[in-house]
């Protein structure tokens, strides 16, 4: 992870850099920070590229990366899959001699189009003199614009200042820097994703069109070049018969339910296919990582103890050297204490037969319901490996911590989203992914703080296997077609709902956000299977929804959390609670204004 950076001006105006976001962007990357100017003649134009670099493992890597040639290359991501990158090698370096050896813009998308795993990137391509800058299929990297007094700024961060927009992850852009520039003004190409032997990703690319910052056009690259989808399309199909999608009134989510189901062969042979790609996907995200000492971790998973959670955690399990704990980050938000009842203050004759206080239960603030559901889960892990060491993080965080840390920092990570469910869930992922807390031991409670630099979320499982209730209310009322609709819309829409934010989020601690359930071939091998194999929804909550997930835990060997019902974080860590409940999720979230 890193923080990039990178302001064009055609005019020949000092460049400034705005010091609030920069040290947001040192935040990203604390290990390594350097800038490089680049400038053109006939026409005039000059680029400031400046990066921050949060070093992984191997030997770090500085950027901005200027080849021989004088290309520029700033690169905030990491190449899973698709170019070689051996042991030895840093996959910013392979990126970087993968261009150079590029001529037209074909070549530039089709290595690009070959990279599996997240990134966002700026390339100045000196030959031909272009700026080159986008993010992958997903957007699980951030990059936001700003075109302001003849000046386009890109970055992975900025501060709470109108005018910045996300790029949207459509494609990537290209500027033509040669081109004369009317008072400053900046064309962009489009080159869009697109499925393989395919039309443009509809309507994902038309969308761009309106995203583009004020006083900037964009175009469609006139050749009409695409960059190739790493997944394949949705599989759209409906089943011919309804036979098996009656609701079964006498059945009840229990783990009972899923065994009888695992039983079916057809059914054991899908959930042997997704643990397959699932657990390679967590093992390319965890492995090969240095660890700082064998007392600490190198990867934490966002831990609410609910069935995504859990199935990272166990398969994390599998890939990580024994010795090595892995950290479980649970957060919470202070409850309120509930009100004494009133009649037992106004009448004391009652008070009298009821048992004493002390044998009342104690009231535990920071029992929320992920709490609850993150401590039985951890009894799950440890019954599966108990020779690993689970850290179970505490994260407890108060209304007071809250309000301090949103607006020194957060407010400014989540924008420019700015509704009630991003500061929800903005916050609830930054206590989270910081991992400072406290661990339970035979002791007592122990502060904790979280080395781990790699954080696995659960994010993209409930959009690829219907996990939210509404589907449940779209099945209802459209049936399959209507659910297939919704997923694929969602799964369309997911960089500009969540993986920005997220990314930003995260990365605030110089930690990497790492999306398992976004994995290339995962998302491949769940779109290409029919709906119905991945949710069943005339069957109750908690088991119809994610079936197929649901299986694959049990399977994993975990228990109770294969069925527990969906409940969003923002619920579960009760973050909804500390504000003023009339909110709609929707609404303009006014405490991130003031932010
Ligand atoms: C490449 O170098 C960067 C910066 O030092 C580091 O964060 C990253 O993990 C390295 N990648 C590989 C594949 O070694
Ligand atoms: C954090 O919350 C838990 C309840 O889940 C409680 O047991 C613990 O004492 C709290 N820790 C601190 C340090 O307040
Ligand atoms: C979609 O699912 C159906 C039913 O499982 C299957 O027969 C078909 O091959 C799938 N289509 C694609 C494109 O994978």
């Amino acid at each position: 992870m890193c923080g990039i950076f990178c302001v064009l001006s055609r005019s020949p105006a000092h460049l400034e850099r705005d010091r609030a976001v920069d040290e947001h962007l040192r935040r990203r990357g604390p290990d390594w920070s350097r800038d490089l100017t680049v400038t053109g003649r006939d026409p005039h134009y000059q680029c400031l590229f400046s990066a921050h670099v949060l070093h992984m493992r191997g030997l770090l890597t500085p950027q901005p990366l200027q080849d021989n040639a004088g290309n520029v290359l700033l690169w905030n991501g990491e190449v899973f899959e698709g170019l070689p990158v051996t042991p030895e090698e840093n996959d910013t370096a392979v990126v970087s001699q993968a261009l150079l050896s590029c001529s037209g813009p074909s070549d530039v998308l089709s290595v690009l189009s070959r990279v599996r795993g997240p990134w966002g990137f700026v390339y100045y391509q000196k030959a031909g003199d272009y700026l080159w800058f986008g993010r992958d299929f997903f957007g699980r990297r951030s990059l936001l614009w700003k075109f302001d007094g003849g000046v386009l700024t890109l970055t992975s961060v900025a501060a709470h200042d109108s005018g910045w927009r996300e790029v949207p992850a459509v494609g990537v852009y290209r500027v033509d820097l040669k081109a004369p520039a009317e008072g400053g003004a900046v064309t962009f190409e489009v080159y869009p994703w697109a499925y393989a032997g395919k039309k443009v990703v509809s309507p994902r690319s038309e969308t761009v069109l309106e995203c583009v910052p004020g006083g900037c056009t964009a175009v469609m690259n006139p050749s009409g070049l695409v960059l190739t989808s790493p997944v394949c399309p949705l599989n759209m199909s409906v089943p011919k018969s309804l036979h098996d999608t009656e609701p079964q009134p006498d059945t009840h989510s229990s783990v009972k339910d899923l065994e009888l189901l695992l039983a079916s062969k057809e059914k054991s042979d899908e959930v042997s296919g997704l643990i397959e790609v699932l657990s390679e996907a967590v093992r390319r995200r965890v492995q090969t990582l240095d660890s700082p000492s064998n007392d600490h971790a190198s990867v934490a998973v966002l831990f609410s103890g609910g069935l995504d959670s859990m199935i990272l955690a166990a398969l994390a399990d599998r890939h990580i050297p024994a010795h090595q704990p892995i950290d479980l980050l649970n957060v919470a938000f202070k409850l309120q204490e509930p009100k004494k009842q009133k009649d037992s203050a106004k009448n004391p004759q009652k008070q009298k037969n009821k048992p004493t206080d002390s044998k009342a239960p104690i009231f535990s603030p920071f029992d929320v319901p992920d709490r609850l559901t993150g401590r039985a889960g951890v009894k799950e892990l440890q019954d599966l490996n108990p020779e690993r060491r689970w850290n179970f993080v505490e994260i407890n965080v108060t209304q007071e911590e809250l309000r301090e840390m949103r607006q020194r920092r957060i407010g400014h990570l989540v924008h420019p989203l700015e509704t009630v469910l991003d500061d929800s869930i903005g916050c609830a992922v930054w206590f989270a992914a910081r991992g400072t807390g406290f661990i339970t031991e035979e002791e007592g409670h122990r502060p904790f703080s979280s080395s781990a630099k790699v954080v696995l979320t659960g994010i993209g499982a409930d959009e690829q296997l219907a996990g939210y209730s509404r589907h449940r209310v779209r099945f209802q009322t459209s049936g399959y077609e209507g659910l297939i609709q919704e997923l694929a819309m969602e799964l369309g829409r997911i960089s500009t709902r969540n993986l920005g934010r997220d990314d930003r989020v995260i990365g605030d601690h110089g930690k990497e956000a790492r999306f398992p359930y976004l994995d290339e071939s995962v998302v491949s091998h769940l779109s290409s299977l029919a709906v119905w194999d991945k949710a069943d929804l005339s069957l109750p909550r908690g088991v119809g929804e994610k079936l197929l997930l649901r299986l694959t835990a049990r399977q994993l060997g975990l228990r109770q959390s294969a069925v527990l019902p969906k409940r969003a974080m923002q619920f579960g860590s009760r973050i909804a609670k500390m504000e003023d409940t009339r909110e709609k999720a929707s609404d303009k979230c006014s405490r991130l204004l003031t932010a």
